[in-house]
């Protein structure tokens, strides 16, 4: 579900024609609708609402500030992984209201476990046995007593791509099932450390619900004997990864996620908090293109246009797979990409063709053969100067930007039903200099 559509073969965010988008603000452009934004925050508060939730938006997948401050103004805390999401969670915070944080990530520094407590952090989500001594000796010095939740990796089976599965054996994250219950025995009585809760998070994105029926038992378990060593265990946080709509529709609604976690929190009567990022952010982002040049070579087609992998690195990091569509569709085009969900959706190419659709590589102008977006899509053929939509890059699209080839990163601009405004601005040449200039001799 989400407000992007097309009407008379026109792609509009909400009732913004993207094309009036494109030309005000340039491309590549990153365009974000507020109604699918807060469709899908509404969404898990109501799948969740029996155990009312403290939904805590993971900052990682989409940090900016407007849309963080429109997420914690809707009733969302935040997740954050470091020093700087932490800085960006306090700035997007609305004035005068306090949101509450937790604050996970392998590699804590001291700076940022005592940035943390000096933001008065619902939870540290623990990973390793000298973090939690490292929390707990700060807080000493600070005269505090640190509120953490030990993150667990349940060892499940293997449940998304390799590199971002967060809950099979061996992996860095959290600590071990088999040994977390004595971890939690040697923190009784810690003068630094309270224990409040048991964290979990199991990888991202996840399109099926047993992994967290898995890891929520698992859970209920754990939290049994946490209490019994006497902790006073508040707090039941199972992470975020459910998955989205990146296809058409393989991803579960979010009652099919709390219909699988909604029994651990009655059994444990904890106050459960999850941190979902890309189901909030991921459908409500697209990534605007103008295409450059055609060119065919090897027997391949090429459609090189003016995003690259810097703007965008899922289809080059993980392999992942971006509906990508023109703008202004040609005539005779369907207005969906036709999407065959019979096939293997990790190995095949899930479109069909299409009377007049040549199969192209959707690639950028960055130097490296690994630079596209899309491989081998059956798409109308563009003229130079056509706009395309890459879909679904809300999530880990910007946030994963980064300046290689020296390229400024795009504008982002938020839609919201008719209107439309400036949330970042298209990056300068001068800012791609402007930390090195003042070193120079
Ligand atoms: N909580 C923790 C502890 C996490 O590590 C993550 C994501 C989340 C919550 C949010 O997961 P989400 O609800 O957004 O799935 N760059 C990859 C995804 C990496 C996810 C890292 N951790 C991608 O583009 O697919």
């Amino acid at each position: 579900m989400d407000y992007f559509h097309y009407r008379d073969g026109q792609l509009y965010c909400e009732n913004v024609p993207v094309e009036a988008l494109a030309h005000q603000y340039g491309t590549p452009l990153y365009v974000y609708s507020q109604a699918t934004l807060l469709h899908h925050l509404h969404a898990l508060q109501k799948a969740f609402a029996e155990a009312n939730p403290i939904l805590c938006y993971s900052i990682k997948a989409n940090g900016n500030l407007s849309i963080c401050r429109l997420l914690a103004e809707h009733g969302a805390g935040f997740d954050v992984t470091s020093g700087g999401e932490l800085y960006r969670a306090l700035r997007a915070t609305p004035p005068k209201k306090k949101v509450p944080i937790v604050f996970a990530g392998v590699g804590k520094t001291d700076a940022e476990i005592r940035m943390a407590l000096d933001a008065d952090v619902l939870l540290f989500d623990v990973e390793s046995e000298e973090e939690l001594w490292t929390i707990g000796t700060i807080a000493q010095q600070m005269g505090r007593r640190a509120p953490v939740a030990l993150r667990v990796n349940p060892d499940l089976p293997p449940k998304t791509h390799i590199k971002t599965d967060t809950s099979v054996k061996g992996v860095k994250f959290g600590l071990d099932i088999e040994t977390v219950v004595e971890v939690a025995q040697a923190v009784v009585g810690h003068p630094g450390l309270q224990l409040l809760g048991l964290h979990m998070h199991l990888g991202s994105p996840i399109i099926k619900t047993e992994p967290y029926r898995l890891g929520a038992d698992k859970a209920v378990h754990l939290i049994a004997q946490f209490r019994r060593q006497g902790h006073q265990i508040r707090y039941l946080n199972l992470g975020g990864g459910f998955g989205i709509n990146y296809r058409r529709d393989e991803a579960p609604p979010a009652e099919a996620f709390a219909e699988v976690i909604l029994p651990a929190v009655r059994a444990t009567g904890c106050q459960l908090i999850l941190e979902p990022g890309r189901f909030i952010v991921g459908n409500a982002g697209i990534l605007v293109s103008t295409v450059l040049y055609r060119k065919s070579t090897g027997g391949k087609h090429y459609l090189i246009q003016d995003a690259a992998m810097n703007d965008l690195i899922r289809p080059t990091l993980y392999g992942s797979l971006h509906r990508v569509w023109p703008v202004r569709l040609p005539p005779g085009t369907p207005e969906r990409p036709p999407v065959d969900m019979s096939v293997d959706p990790e190995r095949a190419n899930p479109f069909l063709d299409f009377p007049g659709s040549l199969r192209q590589d959707v690639v950028g102008p960055v130097c490296e053969s690994g630079d596209f977006l899309a491989k081998d899509r059956p798409l109308p053929v563009l003229p130079r100067g056509a706009l395309l939509a890459i879909f679904s890059a809300g999530a880990y699209g910007m946030s994963m930007a980064s300046n290689y080839n020296s390229r400024p990163r795009p504008a982002e601009v938020l839609v919201t039903d008719a209107t439309h405004r400036l949330i970042r601005r298209r990056e300068t040449y001068a800012d791609l200099i402007c930390c090195e200039e003042g070193c120079l001799n």
